[in-house]
């Protein structure tokens, strides 16, 4: 026999009525709830009322999916931010890398995959202009060239791709096309400024 059976319950439980059942000679004081234990259920369901309308009903709170969705994108804006900080996105530091074989390897990957519906696969043009002749509308400079592929052309087909991409594959899109530009493939006529102000 343990000692706990023989243990008597403290002192305040006896004035408590006992309640009108027994389970093998065990029975049971109906104490009164404490008053912290009262309040704090009730504020739950106070509180839950209020939740409810502000998430449920009223929408006024953003929903579990959103507040993930933000912090998702916080996130990645964070990490782009902290990688693009770490690159070097001159002028010359996109031209390095358009000399990095690798790098412009995984450029022409991504424009051959993303950019060729509006580019053509040799760059030459259809939707969006010839990307290999001398003529830029915004700009024949690669941090030109990086800031349109990055922030795209508003009210125009060419969209952001800085948000997908992030600035390593954009950077590395970007230096696809310092390798082909001026190799004026036959297509699309040229558009915008030539490059060296012929
Ligand atoms: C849905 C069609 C479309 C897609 C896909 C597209 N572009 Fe474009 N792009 C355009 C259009 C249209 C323009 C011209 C915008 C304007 O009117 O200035 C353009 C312009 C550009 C320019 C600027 C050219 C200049 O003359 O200054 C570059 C660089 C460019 N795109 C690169 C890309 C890259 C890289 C991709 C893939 C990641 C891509 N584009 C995907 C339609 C597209």
């Amino acid at each position: 026999m343990s000692e706990m059976n023989s243990e008597r319950p403290a002192e305040e439980h006896y004035n408590a009525p006992l309640r009108p059942h027994e389970f093998d000679g065990i029975r049971e004081f109906d104490n009164k709830l404490p008053q912290w234990w009262l309040w704090t259920f009730f504020g739950a369901i106070i509180f839950s009322v209020g939740y409810w309308f502000h998430y449920e009903v009223f929408h006024t709170g953003p929903g579990q999916l959103q507040a993930y969705e933000t912090e998702v994108k916080e996130a990645e804006a964070e990490r782009d931010r902290l990688i693009a900080a770490s690159m070097d996105l001159t002028d010359e530091g996109l031209l390095k890398i358009s000399k990095d074989p690798e790098a412009v390897e995984r450029g022409r990957t991504t424009f051959l995959s993303t950019c060729v519906a509006c580019h053509l696969a040799d760059g030459s043009g259809s939707i969006g202009p010839n990307l290999t002749d001398k003529y830029w509308s915004h700009g024949a400079k690669p941090t030109d060239m990086y800031k349109v592929i990055d922030k795209g052309v508003p009210l125009t087909q060419m969209q952001a791709w800085g948000q997908p991409f992030g600035p390593k594959r954009v950077a590395e899109v970007c230096a696809y096309i310092l390798t082909i530009k001026a190799t004026n493939k036959k297509g699309r006529k040229p558009e915008g400024k030539p490059e060296d102000g012929e």
